[in-house]
C-alpha cells in the first residue's frame, strides 16, 4: 500500500503542475478503430476508464456517443476532467490507490472497462480486486482494455531496487528524475493477470522519442466478458 500511495502522491505533484493529455494516445484510437469498431461494432454505450486523468481517453469516447464513467486518485486530475466533459461531471470520481469500484457504481452496468497505464502502479493483488469487480460489472459481450509495462520499456534500465511486486524505479534522465513503484510484467504473466475475461488480443504499443530514454513498451491486452 505504501508503494500504491507514493505512485499516487507522484502523479498528485504531476497533475499540480499540469500533466495530462488533451487528445488521447494513438494507440487508445487504434483500439477503437480496429477492435471495437471494426471487430466487434461495439460503437455505443457506457466505459468506464480506470486511472482516467484529465479525461483525454473519456472525452474522445464521449465525442463518440458512448457515456463516461471515470476515476483516479489525484483529485486536481478529477477536477480537471470534470471541466472537460461538464455534462457527466457526476460521473467521475476521486478514489484511493485501492478504489471500490462495487460502492463507486453501484451497479452500473459497463460495456467497457479501459485501464491504460495504471495497473502498473499496483501490486498483483490490488489489480486482481479490480479485474475481478470489472468482469461483475461489465456486462457479457463487454469488452476489457488494459495496459501493462513491459520490461523492454526504458523504466526498467533504471531499477534499483524491489519491494514486493514492485520494482524501484528511479528515473535519471534530462527529463525525468523520480522515484516511483512498478509492477512490471512479461507477455506470458498478462492472460492469467486479467482472467476470466478471455483473450481476445493482446498487442502492444510503445514510442521511441529521446534517444537516450528508449521506447516505452507496454503490453495491450484486450479481453471479453463471455456471454
Ligand atoms: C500514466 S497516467 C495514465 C492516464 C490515462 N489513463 C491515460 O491513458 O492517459 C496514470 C494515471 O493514473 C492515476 N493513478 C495512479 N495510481 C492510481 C490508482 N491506484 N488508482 C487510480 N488512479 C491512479 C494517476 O493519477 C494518473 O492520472
Amino acid at each position: 500500500m505504501a508503494e500504491e500511495q507514493h505512485n499516487a502522491n507522484v502523479y498528485e505533484l504531476h497533475h499540480e503542475m499540469g500533466y495530462g493529455h488533451v487528445y488521447p494516445e494513438g494507440h487508445i484510437i487504434r483500439v477503437y478503430k480496429h477492435i471495437l469498431e471494426w471487430e466487434l461494432q461495439l460503437t455505443r454505450g457506457t466505459i468506464f476508464d480506470f486511472g482516467c486523468s484529465t479525461g483525454a481517453n473519456l472525452a474522445y469516447f464521449s465525442s463518440l456517443g458512448f457515456i463516461p464513467f471515470g476515476c483516479d486518485t489525484s483529485s486536481v486530475a478529477i477536477a480537471n476532467c470534470k471541466n472537460r466533459i461538464p455534462q457527466y461531471a457526476d460521473n467521475f470520481f476521486v478514489t484511493p490507490p485501492h478504489a471500490d469500484l462495487h460502492a463507486l457504481l453501484k451497479g452500473q452496468r459497463l460495456d467497457i472497462f479501459l485501464s491504460n497505464q495504471v495497473f502498473c502502479h499496483l501490486d498483483d493483488k490490488g489489480i486482481r480486486n479490480i479485474v475481478e469487480t470489472a468482469y461483475e460489472l461489465v456486462r457479457p459481450g463487454g469488452v476489457f482494455i488494459a495496459s501493462m509495462m513491459d520490461y523492454s520499456c526504458y523504466f526498467a534500465k533504471y531499477i534499483n531496487g524491489e519491494s514486493g511486486d514492485f520494482k524501484r524505479v528511479e528515473l535519471n534522465t534530462p527529463r525525468e528524475k523520480e522515484v516511483s513503484f512498478i509492477n512490471f510484467k512479461h507477455r506470458e504473466e498478462i492472460e492469467p493477470l486479467f482472467r476470466p475475461f478471455k483473450k481476445l488480443h493482446l498487442g502492444s504499443y510503445g514510442m521511441h522519442i529521446r534517444e537516450e530514454e528508449g521506447s516505452s513498451n507496454h503490453w495491450l491486452y484486450i479481453g471479453q466478458k463471455e456471454i
